[in-house]
């Protein structure tokens, strides 16, 4: 892609939309003829030059059939088009075309203030930067609530002080270790330290107004370094401690309003220990696993809005968690070209290293530990080694990780909780009472703690089929197989790493009907977009599956 700010931004909201309409509304209609990727939506044929497999990468400009006449296709009608298949007689969804234009507008937006900032000087940092059109199937990629988001932006390489709060202390709720947060300034005596995100304050504004007032919250201004926001926009690198700290953002960012849930700060930390063992296990057996611990949070117990509109999740950095010499790059910003020349000179031999890297600890904490990883583009770092070779894999974000019921499960719950904590609360471990793969889950975590923190097994195994395959692999299939005609062999390639991983493990069904050519699930980010639905409710669609033997679904 080419052009000006508004052109990139119109070439990638079509691309994302159309990609969805392929993917989600056309079915087995969507089809290759010649160079073309063809579907019918609405009445209407549709055409656009198509390689990269999955990812559909488009290569030249998409078109609509005009009588005999193929003429352009521009995002306004591609979306009229969308809403004329999808409303009922009982309504349409007229939100959808804002949605749409917001989010055109605002890579508009992010792509001129890019021209004139200066990326971050740290590879790994620049990586969190780089994702300017984000999701490549979602119909409003860069959606943001709010009308200050510039200032705070990743893709416009903001970088900005935090705003350093203080709580008194018989109101200030904490959890793990959050020493770390103590060092980002100086709070006075009976008052301890918690650094805000100065967009959240902006955005709570008057709910602050009372705290402020009484004095239970001190404002202690700006602090003293510039955090720099990473790829999810509220988690940021906080350079003094090395940390980075996840915020919550009441506003919608592509998918939800980032809130922190109660519940969410408590399972991040609750999960730090319970994975702990898991990756020292995963890492053993797969050299070079590494993960981002959230190991505590700190809020204010000043109501639930409060708790959770201050809460501060403290994430390890990824520099600790690899090993020296090892640069941490973000996965999506190699999807997204900026691939290391070691991946030119020898495309298969990288993608080989990649796949055993990510791929294998990604679905053995799913098969031996019962673990639900969110292998997404977003949420994995992959670490270079000094020739450019991924040398490990780095999992993070504690949120969408979820663990599997294991068979000991069906013990009786222990005492529940439908309370927030208030201040200075608790969570001594209790009694195990509920077991997962090789590890308890604490009796005394709340019934809501413990609710978010699991999922089914097919719900989990939908969940790491789409991020590792369809939203992971492929996209990065796609990025080093460009312009060299070696995309089937790469998925032949990977085909035969996970055989060999498959072979060696007793519960690997799942896996082995993939390899098989059983369908990927493929989440439906418009659809559940049009229904107005909470992203968590998104079902899946079936695609064609690279992985199968005769390799004949690649594009
Ligand atoms: N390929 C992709 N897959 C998933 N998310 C993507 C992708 N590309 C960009 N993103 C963006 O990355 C963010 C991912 O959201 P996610 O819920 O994982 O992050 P978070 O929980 O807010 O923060 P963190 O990842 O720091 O824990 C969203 O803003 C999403 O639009
Ligand atoms: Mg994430």
């Amino acid at each position: 892609m080419s052009g000006s700010p508004v052109t990139l931004a119109e070439e990638a909201t079509l691309a994302a939309l159309l990609r969805c309409c392929a993917r989600e509304l056309a079915g087995p209609g969507a089809r290759t003829e010649g160079p073309y990727l063809t579907l019918r939506l609405a009445g209407t044929r549709l055409r656009v030059p198509a390689g990269g497999g999955l990812a559909l990468r488009f290569t030249g400009p998409a078109e609509w059939l005009d009588g005999d006449a193929w003429r352009p296709l521009g995002v306004d009608r591609l979306v009229r088009l969308v809403e004329t298949e999808l409303s009922t007689p009982d309504g349409g969804n007229e939100e959808f075309a804002g949605q749409v234009a917001a989010s055109q507008d605002a890579i508009a937006a992010m792509a001129k203030a890019r021209l004139d900032a200066e990326p971050p000087a740290d590879p790994w940092l620049a990586s969190e930067q780089a994702l300017l059109f984000g999701h490549p199937f979602h119909p409003a990629p860069k959606a943001r609530g709010g009308d200050d988001w510039l200032a705070y932006a990743p893709e416009a390489h903001a970088a900005f002080p935090l705003r350093l709060l203080a709580v008194r202390d018989d109101v200030v709720v904490s959890r793990g270790e959050t020493a770390v947060l103590d060092g980002l300034g100086d709070a006075p005596p009976g008052y301890t330290l918690l650094p805000a995100h100065p967009w959240q304050v902006e955005l709570l504004g008057g709910a602050l107004a009372g705290p402020l007032g009484d004095g239970r919250l001190l404002d202690l201004g700006d602090g003293r370094a510039p955090v720099t926001p990473t790829s999810s926009v509220r988690t940021v690198f906080e350079p003094e401690s090395g940390t980075c700290l996840k915020f919550s953002l009441n506003v919608r960012i592509t998918n939800c309003v980032r809130k922190n849930a109660w519940y969410e700060l408590e399972g991040a930390v609750a999960l730090t220990a319970l994975l702990d063992p898991v990756f020292r296990d995963l890492s053993a057996r797969f050299p070079g696993t590494r993960w981002l611990p959230e190991p505590g949070y700190r809020s204010a117990g000043l109501g639930t809005a409060l708790l959770e509109g201050l809460g501060v999740i403290i994430r390890t950095g990824p520099r600790s968690a690899v090993s020296p010499g090892v640069t941490p790059v973000l996965s999506g910003a190699l999807a997204a070209g900026h691939l290391p020349p070691a991946c030119r000179a020898d495309p298969v031999a990288w993608w080989t290293a990649y796949v055993r890297r990510v791929a294998l600890p990604a679905l053995d904490a799913y098969l031996t530990h019962g673990v639900v990883l969110e292998p997404h583009l977003q949420n994995v770092l992959v670490g270079l080694d000094a020739d450019g070779l991924p040398a490990e894999a780095v999992f993070r974000d504690l949120e969408g990780t979820k663990l599997l019921p294991g068979p000991e499960s069906t013990a009786p719950p222990g005492p529940e909780s439908t309370a927030p904590p208030g201040p200075e609360s608790t969570a001594p471990p209790g009694p195990e009472n509920a077991r997962f793969p090789g590890r308890p889950l604490p009796a005394a975590l709340p019934a809501e703690v413990r609710a978010a923190l699991t999922y089914d097994a097919e719900r989990g195994w939908n969940r790491v089929a789409y991020c590792l395959f369809v939203n992971h692999l492929a996209e990065i299939a796609a990025t080093v197989a460009h312009g060299t005609g070696l995309l089937p062999e790469l998925w032949a390639t990977a085909g035969r790493v996970l055989t060999g991983y498959a072979e060696g493990h007793g519960r690997a069904g799942r896996l082995r009907d993939l390899l098989g050519g059983a369908p990927l699930p493929a989440k439906a980010n418009l659809s559940v977009r049009w229904a107005r639905s909470a992203d968590r409710a998104a079902g899946y669609v079936p695609i064609g599956n690279p992985l199968r033997p005769s390799g004949t679904s690649t594009r």
